[in-house]
């Protein structure tokens, strides 16, 4: 039976249902006070009867006692009246009643005997009727009886009008029932549901992936969530086959999402992967009453994401979002990403002295500046020496929580946060394999050399079996402030450290983006002309010519001395003042560092000067977007954009150059490059300043601007065709395949290090 057929039956079965028990209470009810009613009129009417009645029963006189049931017998339902002797024999009758009543009824026999009234309902042919016997007495004895017949036939009438007036209510509420119940289903269940199929059968058939406009009410929201992933997840997985079956095709090696996952479960085997960084991938930050989900801006996370995703592991990260304490589970743990689960996040709560002395102290205003060559000096200060040390032994301890029962674990810890801590772990777990990956470069010795600590850091380092930078240059520097500060012995050929009979290998691993997510979110774009048109539009200004910026507010960016740049380039060339408008996307970092703090006024006011300055009508040379962006959201701006500029001080690698490569589909847009960002190794077909030139950089961004269609194309191919072949999931797998080669056991002074050249992928 169809649904709405069954959800009408039952609605009109219990309104029937609860009708019919009503209307049978109630019918009891009337008729129960009709016929007392009936009784009472009987009763009163006898007892007023009686006054005369007796008198003339007395006197014998029959005619006027004939004479009186005639003159009251035809009052309202009164079938009429009889009186009996004291003998019980008929005296006087009604006319209607003569036929009738023809034997004596029992009521009067009754009557005689109790001495009193008595009354009963009886059948009189097919009549129902009352009939209330009084006894007449003169003094106390009985002369006779009167009784009084009432048709009580009208008592029938009125319940089986009640009942009538029930079955046309029923008649008519169902009706009503019926026709909503319709309509509901029709349009809140059956329209969406058939939206959501003919959505899915898009998908199948791979025609569209645009959501329908389901309503979003609580009753569909776990389908709709459930069908929105599993739609993701399908287009994925597709979009994956099909890569796939092309790389087949064209017997590439390129590295995908689940080569990865394929590659990373087959060398951990038994064993499971832990990652320790600063920076957690899903933070949870309260809305008004609504508690979001946000990734944050950070390199590292998009990087580590997939490895994790790939192979179950666990995440140990600082929980910084404001509601990430109402979000965790047992032992601060909760499944990540939130709408489908792939990893387990485990978080660490840190106090304000300890995030004060460790994040912002020692690795932002220490570390930082020390490794970035950007002429902001680094303080070192004892209290947040103390506190770096504090934190990491809190994680360390976290890490080896999470470790246990887990044999030969595998650790990758990221970045500067963690100097210390792979000497922590392998004390306490020899067994672990354990890498950490510097995201930031490392200074050549010299420089190193000022930070007070520096031989607790290289001595914590090294605790790892492997230490990766982005570049060669960096792993040189780093051999060099080994050699430098603390006993060992470095095997050059090999870019291997031996401390106190532990090996450590030294290698670059370039970081990447994953080339094909950014291939699959262009596939529904307009074209970059019509999307760039709509940003103008957006943002309110008229230009032809788009140029942008992605970054956190960091002064190893190099963003003022781009904007010195631009306001060089409309000063030299001024044909482009009311033609190119450049977009600054400036997510707010460490604002609680005095330095970050001014210099996020300070670029909002240069932006200020420059406009000022140049600014005509609806446009002006500098939008700056001072806020964190999705991933979407700036994915627009990479794909429309004329010019792109990472003008960096001192860069790792810097993965906005990638990103912005990745999503250039049309194989259009230049790509504008500081050649102090590790990238610049590998984006050749960039346009390379020197960020301290501010008439090269003015100069690249018009050639960018002047460049001919195929010239941007050739060197977009190159660019992407090293991005696409370099991607992310080559990063992760280089990483783990060296990882999972070293030998855990203890190596003697002369063996050969431990990791196989052939590793490398
Ligand atoms: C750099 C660092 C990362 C850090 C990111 C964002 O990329 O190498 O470790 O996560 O900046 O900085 P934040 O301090 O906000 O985590």
């Amino acid at each position: 039976m169809r649904l709405t057929l069954r959800l009408v039956l039952s609605l009109v079965l219990g309104l029937a249902l609860v009708s019919l028990a009503f209307s049978y209470y109630q019918v009891r009810a009337d008729k129960t006070q009709l016929r007392k009613d009936l009784e009472r009129r009987a009763e009163v009417l006898a007892e007023s009867l009686e006054q005369n009645a007796a008198p003339l029963l007395e006197k014998g006189s029959h005619k006027q006692l004939q004479r009186m049931v005639d003159r009251f017998g035809n009052r309202e339902h009164l079938l009429g009246l009889v009186i009996y002797d004291a003998h019980e024999s008929r005296l006087a009758v009604s006319s209607d009643l003569a036929e009738r009543l023809i034997e004596r009824p029992a009521a009067i026999d009754r009557a005689f005997r109790s001495g009193a009234g008595y009354g009963e309902f009886l059948r009189l042919g097919a009549t129902t009727a009352h009939i209330y016997a009084l006894p007449l007495r003169d003094g106390g004895s009985i002369l006779g009886a009167l009784a009084i017949v009432h048709d009580a036939g009208y008592i029938r009438a009125e319940t089986q009008h009640v009942w009538k007036d029930t079955f046309l209510r029923v008649l008519a509420q169902g009706f009503v029932i019926a026709l909503t119940t319709l309509l509901i289903v029709r349009w809140s269940i059956t329209r969406p549901i058939a939206r959501t199929a003919q959505w899915m059968r898009s998908l199948r058939t791979g025609r569209s992936t645009s959501r329908p406009n389901v309503p979003d009410w609580d009753v569909f929201s776990p389908l709709t969530n459930e069908v929105t992933t599993f739609a993701k997840s399908l287009v994925a997985a597709r979009a994956a086959a099909e890569r796939e079956a092309q790389l087949r095709e064209h017997a590439e090696s390129l590295w995908t999402a689940e080569r990865l996952a394929i590659h990373v479960r087959s060398r951990l085997q038994k064993s499971r992967l832990f990652v320790v960084s600063n920076r957690e991938p899903y933070m949870h930050v309260r809305e008004g009453r609504v508690v979001r989900a946000v990734v944050p801006a950070s390199g590292l996370v998009t990087a580590l994401e997939p490895i994790l995703r790939a192979c179950d592991g666990t995440w140990i990260a600082h929980g910084s979002g404001d509601a990430d304490k109402e979000t965790v589970g047992r032992k601060d743990g909760l499944r990540v990403p939130p709408d489908d689960p792939k990893y387990t996040l485990r978080r660490i709560w840190l106090s304000k002295e300890e995030e004060e002395g460790y994040y912002y102290g020692f690795a932002n205003e220490g570390l930082w500046p020390l490794c970035h060559i950007a002429h902001t000096r680094p303080a070192f200060r004892a209290g947040d020496w103390q506190r770096y040390q504090e934190v990491n032994h809190k994680f360390a301890n976290a890490v080896i929580e999470e470790m246990a029962g887990t044999e030969r674990p595998v650790l990758l810890a990221q970045d500067y946060h963690f100097a210390l801590l792979p000497r922590i772990i392998k004390k306490e777990r020899p067994d672990a394999r354990v890498a950490i990956f510097w995201h930031i470069p490392w200074p050549n010795a010299e420089a190193f050399g000022i930070c007070p600590w520096q031989r607790e850091l290289l001595d914590g380092l090294l605790g790892a079996d492997l230490i990766g930078f982005h570049l060669q240059s960096h792993c040189n520097n780093f051999l060099q402030s080994v050699d430098r500060a603390v006993e060992s012995r470095i095997e050059w050929e090999h870019f291997a450290v031996n401390r106190e009979d532990h090996l450590t290998v030294v290698q670059p691993f370039p970081i990447s983006v994953d080339f094909a997510e950014s291939a699959l979110q262009d596939s529904t774009s307009e074209s970059a002309y019509m999307d760039r048109a709509a940003l103008f539009k957006e943002l309110g200004v008229e230009a032809s010519f788009l140029g942008v910026g992605v970054e956190r507010v960091d002064y190893t960016k190099g963003i003022l001395e781009r904007f010195l740049a631009l306001e060089r380039l409309f000063e030299k060339y001024p044909m482009y003042v009311g033609k190119l408008t450049f977009v600054q996307i400036g997510a707010p970092s460490r604002t609680h560092i005095k330095r970050y703090h001014e210099l996020l006024a300070e670029v909002g006011a240069e932006a200020e000067r420059i406009n000022w300055r140049f600014q005509t009508g609806n446009w002006k040379p500098i939008v700056y977007l001072q806020r964190q962006h999705s991933h979407q959201e700036i994915q627009r701006y990479y794909r429309t954009a004329d010019v792109c500029m990472v003008t960096s001080l001192h860069d790792g690698m810097n993965l906005v150059a990638k990103e912005f490569v990745a999503a250039r589909q049309d194989e259009q847009g230049v790509l504008v490059l500081s050649r102090f960002a590790g990238a610049a190794r590998e984006l050749r077909d960039a346009l390379i300043v020197n960020p301290y030139d501010i008439e090269q950089m003015a100069e690249a961004v018009r050639v960018a601007l002047e460049m001919s269609p195929e010239d941007k194309s050739a060197r977009m191919k190159h660019m992407r065709r090293a991005v696409r072949e370099n991607n992310i999931y080559r990063w992760a797998g280089n990483l783990v395949a060296q990882l999972c080669d070293v030998r855990v056991e203890k190596v003697s002074p002369t063996s050969q290090p431990t990791l196989s050249k052939a590793a490398s992928l």
